[in-house]
């Protein structure tokens, strides 16, 4: 099994190794984003990167933590709410404007939420849009980037592995949104449509991962969506039974450890097709592992 002084030592071997990243564009500056964020400023050499997410003002404290970690790094943020798929459009425009090519497209934006369906301005639901069609959108646009450059990888933190039955009659749930059905929808349709995408794009890695249980703030803000009588018993689980399961979780950074390892499984695409398959299924079964054991 892989542990975690294993994953550091090759993290850190790469910065030594002096192995050069093209541009990278990350979704989500709290919890896991951040935590691979830090990653990438400790470990990659002068990475560019384009970080989105909602607020300027929540992420300065994070953006001039990368510039210190990496002064060579180049971190450019833009707001902007991307659970509004013309967002979206216009971010990728702005950076296909800009750049030849990406080596990562990493996605964690999102929530957990039991307050039922609540739609953006374009009629959908927001939980949906911001696990699934933002990031399926994000990744459509960028596939000609993607496709261009040389180390080409997606990354979609969310709930790989646990794919379950659908209703295929409402995909957007509209008639049937639930706190378990919106899960199961995201996640059954992102592996679906990732494996639909690795075999029209069968050099860029598509990964749809589960992070195990990690310390971010999304248990206190599910708790925070608990309405009516629910309410009262949500508050007492915010303040007592939540620190105490946080005890259990992973750190960000650790997170934010694997999430660095997992991005290199595409730089064995220039290797053979057994070690790549090798490098695969190590990387799988580390995050599995991590995963039963927490
Ligand atoms: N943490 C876990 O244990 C765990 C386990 C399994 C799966 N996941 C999945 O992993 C992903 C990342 O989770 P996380 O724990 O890193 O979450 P988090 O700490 O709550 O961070 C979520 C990120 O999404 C951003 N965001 C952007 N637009 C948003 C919007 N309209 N509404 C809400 N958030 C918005 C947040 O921005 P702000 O900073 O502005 O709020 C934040 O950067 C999620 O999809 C989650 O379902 C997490």
């Amino acid at each position: 099994m892989v542990n975690i002084k294993d994953v550091r030592v090759s993290n850190s071997n790469l910065k030594a190794k002096n192995t050069g990243h093209g541009p990278l564009f990350v979704i989500g500056t709290s919890g896991i984003g951040k935590g691979t964020l830090r990653q990438f400023a400790k470990c990659a050499n002068a990475p560019k990167v384009y970080i989105v997410d909602r607020s300027m003002t929540s992420a300065a404290p994070l953006l001039s933590e990368l510039e210190s970690l990496n002064p060579l790094g180049t971190f450019i943020f833009i707001e902007t709410e991307i659970s509004l798929i013309k967002n979206v459009d216009t971010v990728c425009a702005e950076i296909k404007g800009k750049e030849q090519n990406l080596d990562l497209v990493f996605l964690s934006a999102g929530y957990l939420s039991v307050a039922g369906r609540q739609e953006t301005s374009e009629g959908i639901d927001t939980f949906s849009s911001l696990a699934y069609y933002g990031r399926l959108r994000i990744i459509d646009n960028f596939l000609p980037l993607l496709s261009a450059s040389v180390s080409h990888r997606v990354i979609s933190i969310f709930n790989g592995g646990k794919e379950s039955t659908i209703d295929l009659h409402d995909l957007e749930l509209r008639n049937s949104h639930s706190f378990t059905n919106a899960i199961n929808s995201a996640t059954t349709q992102t592996t679906l449509a990732f494996e639909e995408l690795a075999k029209v794009y069968p050099m860029v890695t598509f990964c749809h991962v589960h992070p195990g249980f990690v310390t971010t703030g999304i248990l206190d803000r599910l708790t925070g969506t608990v309405k009516g009588i629910w309410r009262l018993p949500a508050i007492l689980a915010r303040w007592n039974v939540v620190p105490v399961v946080q005890l259990f979780g992973r750190s960000i950074d650790e997170t934010g450890e694997w999430g660095f390892l997992l991005q290199r499984v595409q730089s064995i695409h220039q290797r053979s097709r057994s070690t790549r398959m090798k490098w695969v299924l190590l990387c799988q079964t580390a995050w599995m592992l991590r995963r039963a054991l927490l």
